[in-house]
Formats: C-alpha cells, structure tokens, sequence
C-alpha cells in the first residue's frame, strides 16, 4: 500500500513521521504546488511535483492519501481533489497515540503522537488531532477540523466542520464551536462559539467575525 501527502510543509513531515510509524505502506511520496524541479525530496520521501501529479502517482501504485496541510480550508480542498480522483483517504494514528476502542476516526484524519480520543469520541473526515491534545469522551469533531498541540475538549464538546481550536485552549464540557470559528491560543471557552467568530482569552470572548 503506497500512502501519497499533499503538503510538503512542516506538518507534512510530521504526518510524515506518522504514516512511517503505521509501518502500513511500501511507498511514501508528497505533492504540493510549491514545488519546483529542484525539489525532489521532504522529509525522505520523494516529492513527485505539484497536485497536476495526482494521475502519475496513481500509476506509480499510490492507492492512499492523507491531506499534510495544517490550514482547514486548504485541506478540505485537497481532500475534495484526491478523493475526486479516487484515491482512498488512510486513517492515521501514531502508536503513542490513545483512541478509545469505542472512538471513531473517519477517513483522511491523522492522529498525532500522544493525542488522546476518549470513549464515543468521533472525527468525521479529514481532521487533525495534533500532538498531545485531550479529546474527551463523547466529543464530536467535524470533518476538516484541527485541535491544535495541548488543546483539552470537555466531555460532550462539539466542534463544527473547519473550526479551529488552537494551542493549549481549553473547551468546557458540553460546548459548541461554530463552524469555520477560531479559538485562540490559550482561550478558555465557556460558552457556545457562534459560526465564523475567533475567540480568545479567558475566558473567551469574540474578537473577529469572519463569516463561513
Ligand atoms: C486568536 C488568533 C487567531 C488571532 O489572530 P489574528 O486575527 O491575527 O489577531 P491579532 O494577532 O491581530 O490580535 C488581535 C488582538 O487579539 C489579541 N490576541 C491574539 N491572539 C490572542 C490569544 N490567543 N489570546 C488572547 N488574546 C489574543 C491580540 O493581543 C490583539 O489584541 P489588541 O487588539 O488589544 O492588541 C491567533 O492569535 C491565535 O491564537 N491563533 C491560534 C494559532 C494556533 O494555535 N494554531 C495551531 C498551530 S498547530
């Protein structure tokens, strides 16, 4: 099973890292549209070109994919073209990572090292849950979403699709975050989170409204 990444970025080596980890593919390769012809390797794996590449790894076996990008709405759009193409998003979990028996992590999400998903905890497609980050039991992400390194979600909390929770942020249990909203770095968020807002401080209160 060959795995192909799109997002030769920072993120990219650590998703990376964990595909590698899995010990589940023969074949590891990126694309990204930074690329250029001098670039020809990230992270030890080959970069095959830019997302025009997609038909050529399909030929070369790349069966699977994973979306290597931290930006929800670039990742979402990534996700759409290499599913379109027909290409089968991998779920990624790193061993040191601890998804409950009864959790579910949909298609396309990655897991990073010592993230914890709790009992009835979900992800629906293509969501992050980045290193360290406490996912409480019965907390549901969206698709698209990203909890961010040292993020803790309250037992219950909804995360709507592209919503962000950022570093070290803290939801209480049984709280709602629109979609396409931010939680600021280090927010400790008490009450509903409206779609399109960015909260932050603590306790959490609006300081921009973006729109979905
Ligand atoms: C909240 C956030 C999105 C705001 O970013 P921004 O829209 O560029 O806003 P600015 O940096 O212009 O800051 C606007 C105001 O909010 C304040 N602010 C920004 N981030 C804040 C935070 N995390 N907590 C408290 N206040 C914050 C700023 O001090 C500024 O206040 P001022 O107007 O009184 O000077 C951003 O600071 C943040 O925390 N992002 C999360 C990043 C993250 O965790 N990414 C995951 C990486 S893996």
């Amino acid at each position: 099973m060959k795995l192909l990444l799109w997002g030769a970025g920072g993120h990219g080596k650590v998703v990376a890292d964990i595909a590698r980890a899995t010990a589940r593919f023969t074949g590891i390769a990126f694309i990204d549209d930074g690329w250029t012809d001098g670039w020809v390797e990230w992270a030890g794996c080959p970069v095959l070109g830019g997302a025009s590449r997609i038909s050529d790894a399909q030929r070369q076996g790349y069966t699977h994919f994973a979306v290597s990008i931290g930006g929800n709405r670039a990742r979402a759009e990534a996700f759409g073209r290499l599913a379109a193409a027909g290409l089968e998003p991998a779920v990624l979990v790193h061993p040191m990572a601890s998804v409950a028996p009864s959790a579910r992590i949909e298609a396309g999400s990655v897991v990073m090292p010592g993230a914890v998903a709790n009992a009835s905890a979900s992800a629906a497609a293509n969501a992050i849950l980045n290193s360290g980050c406490i996912v409480e039991h019965d907390v549901r992400l969206g698709a698209h979403v990203h909890v961010a390194p040292g993020a803790v979600l309250g037992g219950g909390v909804e995360v709507a699709a592209l919503a962000l929770v950022g570093l070290g942020a803290t939801v209480l249990p049984g709280i709602a975050v629109g979609v396409g909203s931010i939680v600021g770095a280090g927010a400790v968020v008490r009450r509903h989170v409206p779609h399109g807002v960015t909260v932050a401080g603590v306790p959490a209160r609006i300081i921009a409204r973006t729109g979905v």
